[in-house]
């Protein structure tokens, strides 16, 4: 099997789509779509995100320490905001500004939560690892709640309806 087969196979497991809000040392917030996460514990509830060291993101949360997941809604709108915010950088554009998504402030982290999303999971960095070309964040979930709404799932390449 190729590399890009071995990819394939693993897109097979279905990822669940979230957007990352972060807040920068100035206080603007950005917004990125992702979807490599993980569940790494129970007690205490920890995850791990795999983030790009090219993404504006990578640069707010290893300053930081932050970040809110905030799982993306099984909704035409809220996929096309996806793709959005998965193409387009903070760096060169205010994303939060240009799509039509509220937002309200987290409970116990700087970043603000995108609101009506189906999960929001206010995250702490514990430790950071270069793995292959992403960087693991591992965090404490410190904040969470949910409201049961349907996901969008990242499968075989393709953003699905569950
Ligand atoms: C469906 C989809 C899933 C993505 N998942 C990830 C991911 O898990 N990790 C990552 O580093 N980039 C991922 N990306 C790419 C980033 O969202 C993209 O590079 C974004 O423009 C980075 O924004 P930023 O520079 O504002 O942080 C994904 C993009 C799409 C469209």
């Amino acid at each position: 099997m190729s590399g890009s087969d071995i990819n394939l196979a693993i897109s097979g497991l279905p990822f669940p789509m979230y957007f990352i809000t972060t807040m920068d040392e100035d206080g603007k917030s950005n917004i990125m779509t992702g979807c490599y996460f993980c569940q790494a514990s129970e007690k205490p509830p920890m995850i791990v995100i795999a983030v790009h060291p090219s993404r504006y993101t990578h640069e707010i949360i290893k300053k930081t320490g932050e970040f809110v997941i905030n799982g993306i809604l099984a909704d035409p709108t809220w996929k096309k905001h996806a793709e959005y915010c998965g193409s387009h950088s903070g760096r060169d554009v205010d994303k939060l500004s240009q799509i039509n998504l509220e937002t309200e402030p987290a409970n116990k982290v700087k970043p603000p939560l995108i609101k009506n999303a189906h999960t929001n999971l206010e995250c702490k960095v514990v430790e950071s690892h270069e793995v292959g070309g992403h960087t693991i964040f591992i965090a404490e979930v410190i904040a969470a709640r949910t409201n049961y709404k349907k996901p969008l799932i990242h499968y075989y390449g393709d953003l699905v309806n569950l």
